[in-house]
């Protein structure tokens, strides 16, 4: 999401005024109060005008987070409450976007945080400014550069812990993208006297107790290095340890941004040996040694020290001592060398030291620049920031040279400040068109003159002093400045010509005192005139030069006796003049930006703020002259839009909006608010206000009239705020109604269609079934066409083409099975053919079923034509005989139980052979006939049953019953009389001939008679009535019968007799009507 806008500034929020400008009254007072109240709400940044003013908070705050960075990120410089991040991003906008090469100047004393201020400074620019791989590398190097310049240049201090001692000018550069390229460093005047001594309470450089601490023991051996900081006497032992600094850890970190910004490994190995040559160097003790001559002379101590050192730096170890031993010195053609005595001894020692270090340090400074310049020759945008020690004032007149040179280029930075503030004011006003009235301010050239006048400045006295032949001291040179300064009127001695301080008891003799800006500062003059010369005997550098450590060798590149320079090197006083002249020539080219840096307390403590001390710093700042400056003409000034924006809600015309310009609007409000018109100005962009009280009053006004708009908003906010609430509710509702509404009709609609669809359903269901029963009759009726014409078709075709086809084959096949089964089957029958006897039952099994009835047929068929067989072999005879037999079959068979006996019996018919027994001879002779039947039989006696034999005979016409003795005939009955033959069902051979009614032979009845041959007989009988009469006679098988006798019909009956008559029947006569005959 797009961060929201919103229009601030400077004056929202206040705690106390942000700017000092606005401060109203200005005094001192009021202005020490501001910053204190400030501070105690832990707003340690103030401005004046585009001045921050910072006051060391000795504690993290949390302010300078990645957020903030982006808070201040391309925000005006007023927006905000007042921050480094805003004069950074300011300058470097200004740098990328107006093309204006900047520099940032850092100041304050000792321990108020420059150093911070200015790592600030870059960090910020290095995390707004572009980004990617390349441009990453160099952000890293000019920030690694940091760690590594500290740890050589740093030391811990009674007021600071990590404070600087030397002076730090870098520039960086960007291209017009506003990437970094690189940067160059510059670094003033390193504070070499360090090395040798320190004052109580302090430690020397950093790097010595670092390397100590942190190297393995491996590299420390190397370095032929101890531990123990106690075995070095350049390291003073009352502080070695610093509260919260990890010195081992910190060496690490050195090592590491060496590495990061492009040491060699072999570089770094030879700076720590330098460094350790200077410790070591520091141990070598001399003694004194008299000689023959008087002079006096000086030796080495212990010289196992030397032949380190010289061991580390591959120097001739009887060269070095021979340069602690003698001071050669060389004029015109000629060379006078002295013996030196222990003390000059010690100064040559502690002053290779020095100078060994302190160039060492400016090669690291090359070193840096050379890895960190920028690689491309396209024209550089360049942002200087400058890290410069501040005004030192000690107490006590301690200040000696080093605060005269560190002073006298804080002069010469407060003047450039003066000059290009004004410069820039001016600039603004004539930019604006607003007159340029006069502003009253001290301006400081006089001081500067007074130091760096070529003729009179008191850098040119001392450079005299030093140069001059003769006796040469310190009290020489404060002579000289008593006669050449004393009547410049910043400058102050006891012993001046003038008479000013005669009597002044605070001014020690040997002390002289100038009027600086920020206040009178009492300079010691003992050790200016050999600070100045910083003198290094010959010898040594020549020695140096020697040495085969090729660091050491290019440090001394003067010890070369080919180059050499009989001319004496510059002095400390006036390299420093002309260092800070070409760093003002080059800051003159810049816009500046000041951080004035001022520290609260002496503890280090966090949250004391002693204003005694504070005092004392805004004053030597000139800050309060500062704020002079800057409000001399007018102490507020805005472009017209944001001042616009900022106050157009207290006239009706420009609220809420200002269609015209800005300038206008801005003139309409501030005669609407009847601002009285000497207070303001207005200039082409901006508006100037002259005193803060008119700004204060617009802004108290535009506070109430916030408040009222507030209530406005909220109330205009509450009622949007109910009205959309409503609006909302109102759609909420009408949406819910319509969903339920089309729920509910969807429901019903459901519904509906869900009936509408069942009754369809039933209705095309009925349909359809009405349908498909019209088209499945239609179809079987096509079906049944089709099938009947298929079939009629198919029977023609099969009727035409039968013959081709297959189908006959079956039957083919079906009827050859068959024929040959059936030939088989003849084949076989006849083979097992039984006898021609029709008596045989036998007959071969069926072979199959399906001839079953063929089988049997054959049977029958066969047995046909066996009998028939049988029956062709008859004689005439036979076959009569057989024919009677077949009679009687015919008329006996299953009627009478007599009958199955008689079949086996042959029909002889004449049983008695009347014609041989000559006693039937008359019987014969009485019957001319044939004899059909003659036989004996019983006849039965009609009144009490009893048998008579009587002879039976049969001829062609009648029936005789003849007396069996005599053969009489007694009855002779015409064949045509016989109406009926009766016999019983039973196996009794009785039998009765009924007579026709009327007959002659009927008078006396029908014949009982009895046979056994019963079958015979009748049958006989029968067959010769039917031969005569053509008459069927007939035979009635009854149990039962009527028999007429005379007169009387009696009932012959048959019933079951017992055996006790053997098996002859017997006939008894039970009364007129019954006879019985029981057959057993
Ligand atoms: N903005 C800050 N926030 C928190 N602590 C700070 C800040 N500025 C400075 N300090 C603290 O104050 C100490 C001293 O600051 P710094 O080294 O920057 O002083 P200096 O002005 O460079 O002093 P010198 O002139 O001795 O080098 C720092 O080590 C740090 O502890
Ligand atoms: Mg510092």
């Amino acid at each position: 999401m797009a961060k929201m806008e919103v229009k601030t500034s400077l004056l929202d929020d206040m705690i106390g005024v942000g700017d000092m400008v606005l401060l109203e009254p200005l005094n001192e007072d009021s202005f020490i109060n501001n910053l204190k109240k400030r501070f105690d709400h832990s707003e340690v940044y103030t401005y004046i005008g585009s001045v921050v003013i910072s006051i060391n908070p000795y504690r993290p705050l949390p302010i300078y987070t990645p957020e903030k960075v982006e808070e201040y990120r391309n925000r005006n410089f007023y927006e905000l409450s007042p921050h480094i991040f805003a004069l950074s991003d300011e300058a470097y906008r200004s740098l990328r976007d107006q093309d204006k090469d900047q520099c940032i100047l850092i100041t304050g004393e000792s321990g108020a945080g420059k150093t911070e201020a200015s790592k600030l400074v870059m960090s910020y620019v290095a995390a707004v400014c572009g980004k990617g791989a390349e441009v990453n590398q160099v952000k890293e190097q000019l920030l690694q550069s940091n760690p590594v310049l500290e740890a050589f240049g740093n030391a811990k201090t009674v007021r600071n812990d990590n404070s600087s001692r030397f002076g730090k000018y870098m520039d960086i550069e960007f291209d017009f993208k506003g990437d970094p390229l690189g940067g160059v460093i510059s670094n003033y005047l390193l504070e070499k006297s360090r090395v040798v001594k320190q004052p109580r309470g302090e430690r020397n450089f950093h790097i010595f107790y670092q390397i100590l601490s942190g190297a393995s023991e491996d590299f420390l051996c190397k370095l032929k290095l101890e531990r123990d900081f106690s075995r070095y006497n350049y390291l003073g032992l009352d502080s070695a340890r610093v509260n919260g600094v990890d010195d081992a850890a910190n060496f690490r970190t050195v090592r590491n941004a060496m590495q990061i910004v492009g040491f060699m490994d072999h570089e770094t190995q030879s700076v720590f040996e330098v460094v350790a040559a200077v410790l070591k160097l520091g141990n070598i003790e001399f003694k004194p040694e008299s000689r023959v001559n008087g002079l006096d002379e000086s030796k080495i101590k212990d010289k196992n020290e030397l032949k380190e050192i010289c061991e580390l730096t591959g120097i001739d170890q009887s060269v070095l001592e021979r340069a602690f031993s003698f001071r050669t010195v060389e004029a015109k053609q000629e060379k006078v060398s002295t013996t030196l005595n222990v003390a000059q001894a010690y100064y040559a020692r502690d002053a290779l030291a020095k100078n060994l270090y302190s160039r060492l340090f400016s090669w690291l400074v090359t070193r840096i620049n050379e890895s960190i310049k920028a690689q491309t020759k396209v024209r550089k945008k360049v942002m200087g920031v400058l890290d410069i020690y501040g005004f030192e004032i000690f107490e006590n007149a301690d200040n000696s040279f080093e605060q005269f040179i560190i002073n006298y280029c804080n002069e010469k930075l407060q003047q450039i400040f003066i000059e290009l503030t004004l410069k820039e004011e001016q600039e603004e006003y004539i930019r604006e068109g607003i007159e340029w009235t006069h502003i009253e301010y001290f301006n400081n050239a006089i001081i500067c003159d007074l130091i760096e006048n070529n003729q009179t400045g008191i850098l040119a006295m001392l450079d005299e002093e030093c140069l001059r032949p003769g006796t040469v001291t310190d009290d020489t040179f404060l002579e000289k400045l008593n006669q050449v300064c004393a009547t410049h009127q910043h400058f102050e001695s006891r012993m001046s010509k003038c008479s000013r301080f005669l009597n002044d008891t605070t001014l020690p003799h040997s002390c002289f005192r100038i009027q600086h800006y920020a206040g009178k500062v009492m300079y010691q003059v003992e050790g200016f005139v050999d600070k100045n010369n910083d003198l290094l005997y010959r010898d040594l550098s020549q020695a140096m030069w020697k040495a085969s450590h090729s660091l050491i060798k290019a440090l001394f590149p003067e010890g070369n006796p080919a180059k050499i320079n009989l001319k004496r090197p510059p002095t400390a006083g006036s390299q420093f003049k002309a260092s800070v002249a070409t760093l003002m020539k080059n800051l003159q080219t810049k816009n500046p930006n000041y951080i004035r840096c001022i520290k609260p307390n002496d503890k280090k403590a966090a949250h004391i703020f002693n204003d005694a001390l504070v005092c004392h710093q805004i004053r030597y700042l000139g800050l309060l002259e500062n704020v002079r400056v800057r409000r001399a003409g007018y102490a507020f000034r805005q472009a017209y839009e944001p001042c616009l924006e900022r106050y157009k809600m207290l006239c009706k015309q420009t609220w809420p909006h200002w269609r015209g310009p800005a300038r206008t609007g801005v003139e309409v409000l501030f005669n609407e608010l009847e601002i009285p018109e000497e207070e303001f100005s207005f200039g082409r962009s901006k508006i100037f206000i002259r005193n803060p009280r008119t700004l204060f009053k617009l802004e108290d006004l535009r506070k109430q009239r916030l408040e009222d708009l507030a209530t406005l908003i909220e109330k205009i906010y509450r009622g949007w705020k109910c009205r959309t609430r409503f609006l909302l509710m109102k759609k909420s509702q009408i949406v819910i109604a319509a969903w339920f509404r089309r729920y509910a009709q969807q429901k019903k609609y459901q519904k509906i269609k869900s009936s509408a669809i069942i009754v369809q359903s039933y209705i095309r269901g009925w349909k359809a079934r009405k349908l498909l029963r019209e088209l499945k009759h239609q179809k079987r009726c096509n079906e049944a066409a089709t099938i009947i014409a298929a079939y009629w078709h198919g029977t023609q075709v099969r009727r035409e083409y039968r013959k081709f086809f297959r189908a006959n084959a079956g039957r083919k096949i079906y009827e050859f099975t068959l024929q040959r089964l059936m030939q088989k089957y003849f084949l076989e029958m006849k083979k097992k053919m039984p006898s021609l006897s029709p008596i045989d039952k036998n007959w071969p099994a069926r072979p199959y079923l399906f001839l079953d009835s063929t089988h049997k047929e054959l049977k029958r068929i066969f047995h046909l034509w066996r009998c028939k067989k049988y029956r062709d072999q008859f004689t005439d005879q036979q076959k009569l005989i057989y024919e009677e037999k077949l009679e009687a079959s015919e008329l006996f068979k299953d009627k009478k139980a007599l009958y199955p006996a008689s079949v086996g019996q042959p029909f002889q018919g004449a049983y008695l052979e009347i014609s041989k027994n000559p006693k039937y001879k008359k019987l014969k002779d009485a019957v001319d006939e044939k004899i059909i039947i003659a036989e004996v039989v019983n006849k039965i006696n009609r009144a009490n049953g009893k048998a008579t034999s009587r002879i039976f005979l049969l001829t062609k016409n009648n029936v005789l019953l003849a007396d069996q003795k005599s053969g009489n005939i007694k009855s002779e009955v015409p064949l045509g009389d016989v109406t009926k033959v009766s016999m019983s069902s039973q196996n009794d051979g009785f039998f009765a001939v009924h007579l026709k009614e009327g007959s002659g032979a009927a008078s006396k009845g029908d014949f009982l008679l009895s046979s056994d041959h019963l079958i015979e007989m009748a049958t006989k009988l029968y067959r010769t009535t039917l031969s005569q009469t053509k008459q069927k006679l007939n035979i009635e098988i009854s149990d039962e019968f009527l028999v007429q006798f005379r007169q009387d019909k009696v009932c012959v009956k048959f019933i079951q007799g017992s055996q006790k008559n053997g098996n002859v029947p017997t006939c008894k006569r039970k009364n007129n009507r019954l006879l019985e005959v029981a057959v057993p």
